[in-house]
């Protein structure tokens, strides 16, 4: 028979999903909104594949629930701290996931963020509809600028040398990164490898490109953000989980840094009575970093492909092993 797959978003591109259309019996979610986890829960019996976003939590749980029919979990993105990955080889289900095809997409969207944090644009903006704008004005609506600044990325993957390159064309003065393992790429942005502390505290711009695992968690908690200068603007496309949030509110507050820019929060999304909505140096983005109409495209036909060829027992794309 036809394979089963459960795909749990009504908008997810279609692009993807025709391919499984093609091959595949194909069950979607029917509201534009998330499924809800009963729901998805019961949808998933018995499929052989599913098609997840970041939103959908795969756990043992959910796992149980599908049943041994799974091959196959496929999300349509970079990140995959939502998937219990050992509990999914422990049953032999394979995971597909979207890195490279959104690089380009994700590094523009953080260098949008850096840019609208630094010179201040929602705020800019704000002003000039509703009647700030009295004049032209000489130490108004000023910010840092990225010629000759120091910048600091944390998590020197695909993303963040995308970034690091995007960088280097605003005339920078030193590029620095951390990263847990050495990456050899550093040449060619002349990027410069240093500890975590030396680049809180060298930055002007402090930008986090870093997956979240158990060695990130947080890793911008309160004791970081004191060791930034207080001139220093943090911006954050990663994980919400990478920070803690009530020390970035205070250092916001306190002036301990300058200004974030979040593409990404905890939790999400952002609830409308959090204090990061009220800051005026604090801009927030609701999770868009790869949200390119491409790059939206080629990673639904990215996560068909990996289902397709898992469910073949191929060679997958793009396989998280
Ligand atoms: C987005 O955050 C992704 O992980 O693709
Ligand atoms: C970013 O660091 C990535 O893994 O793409």
């Amino acid at each position: 028979g036809r394979y089963q797959i459960y795909v749990t978003r009504s908008d997810m591109p279609e692009s993807g999903v025709q391919l499984l259309k093609d091959q595949c019996d194909v069950n979607l979610w029917n509201q534009p909104s998330p499924v809800p986890r009963a729901e998805l829960l019961k949808e998933v019996a018995g499929v052989n594949g599913i098609y997840c976003s970041l939103t959908d939590k795969i756990d043992t749980e959910l796992l149980d629930a599908a049943g041994p029919s799974l091959k196959v979990v496929a999300t349509i993105s970079v990140g995959h701290d939502h998937i219990d990955v050992a509990e999914c080889k422990k049953r032999g289900v394979r995971i597909g996931y979207t890195p490279d095809v959104l690089t380009d997409a994700t590094a523009e969207l953080t260098l949008a963020l850096l840019l609208a944090t630094s010179r201040r644009v929602p705020e800019a903006i704000y002003e000039a509809k509703t009647g700030g704008w009295v004049s032209w004005a000489p130490t108004w609506m000023t910010g840092p600028g990225l010629a000759g600044a120091t910048v600091g990325i944390v998590g020197f993957g695909r993303i963040g040398q995308a970034v690091a390159r995007r960088v280097k064309a605003f005339n920078t003065e030193r590029i620095i990164y951390f990263n847990r393992s050495h990456r050899p790429e550093e040449k060619e942005t002349g990027a410069v490898k240093v500890s975590f502390d030396e680049l809180l505290t060298q930055s002007n711009f402090v930008i986090c490109c870093a997956a979240l695992v158990p060695e990130t968690k947080e890793i911008f908690n309160k004791e970081a953000f004191e060791k930034m200068k207080n001139t220093a603007i943090f911006v954050n496309t990663s994980r919400g989980g990478t920070v803690d949030q009530d020390a970035l509110i205070e250092a916001l507050k306190t002036n301990k840094i300058r200004a974030a820019g979040l593409d990404v929060t905890s939790p999400e999304p952002l609830p409308l009575d959090n204090p990061l909505f009220k800051l005026s140096n604090c801009v927030v983005l609701p999770h868009i970093g790869s949200a390119t109409i491409e790059a939206r495209n080629t990673m639904s036909e990215l996560t068909a492909r990996n289902i397709l060829a898992a469910l073949h027992g191929t060679d997958m794309p793009a396989e998280l092993k």
